[in-house]
């Protein structure tokens, strides 16, 4: 479902943040990018995500070249594809609620279904309470809820997650990485990048250690 074949990645001519990463990540797997910072691990999301672009290599997502994707196919390519950024990238002029109707309205999904989504997605992450509240009225472990949120409510079949935990206590942690792991079990594929390296181990999921851009294990 995603490969990366020989894949490297530097940044404006000088900054190599990958370098000649190859992996495969099958359909209903889940998949944990461990490293320290500046590993490449939001370089390998953004690049699944076709925020960035390959240098050398090449990555196919669900039988689809990335480098290929004309401007106007993008958002096609991402309907599938639910991402949480690192740093939220939250609409921040716009309330929780419609934070998710702005990404299920660009689905052309309608009224009854899209009130009846976010509401359960919503109540699910324990966030229905902040429904009208704008970011800026949130924690940012609220906000990074949100972000979860937002990313789930389209029932996508990828999920790409960064640091999905970076900013919420262990007791949040734990109910995130539930949700993730639920999910999981019901077939979407979960690729999460994370410090935690104890995670893998906990969930007894394959990862992928990189260190200044190469893989270094899995
Ligand atoms: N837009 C950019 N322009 C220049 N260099 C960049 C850019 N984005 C990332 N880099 C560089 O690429 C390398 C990998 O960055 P990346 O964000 O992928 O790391 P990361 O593993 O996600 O780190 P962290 O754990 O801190 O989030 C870093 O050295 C970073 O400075
Ligand atoms: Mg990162």
């Amino acid at each position: 479902m995603i490969e990366f074949d020989n894949v490297s990645k530097t940044y404006q001519n000088k900054w190599t943040a990958l370098n000649n990463v190859s992996f495969t990540v099958e359909r209903g797997e889940f998949l944990f990018i461990t490293g320290p910072t500046g590993a490449g691990k939001t370089t390998i999301l953004k690049i699944i995500y076709a925020e960035e672009l390959p240098t050398a290599g090449k990555v196919i997502v669900n039988n689809k070249n990335i480098a290929t994707i004309k401007k106007k196919e993008i958002s096609l390519y991402r309907r599938n594809i639910g991402i949480i950024f690192q740093d939220f990238k939250l609409l921040y002029d716009r309330t929780v609620y419609e934070n998710l109707e702005f990404v299920l309205k660009a689905i052309n999904m309608k009224g009854n279904e899209i009130r009846e989504k976010i509401m359960r997605i919503l109540t699910r992450l324990g966030l229905m309470h902040k429904k009208d509240c704008y970011p800026y009225q949130l924690s940012g472990g609220e906000q990074q809820k949100v972000a979860i949120a937002r990313a789930l409510v389209k029932d996508p079949e990828i999920i790409l997650a960064d640091e999905p935990t970076g900013n919420i206590d262990e007791e949040a942690s734990k109910e995130i990485i539930n949700i993730f792991k639920e999910i999981n079990l019901m077939g979407t594929t979960v690729v999460m990048a994370t410090h935690h390296s104890e995670l893998p181990q906990l969930l007894k999921k394959r990862r992928l250690h990189i260190v200044q851009g190469k893989i270094v294990d899995g």
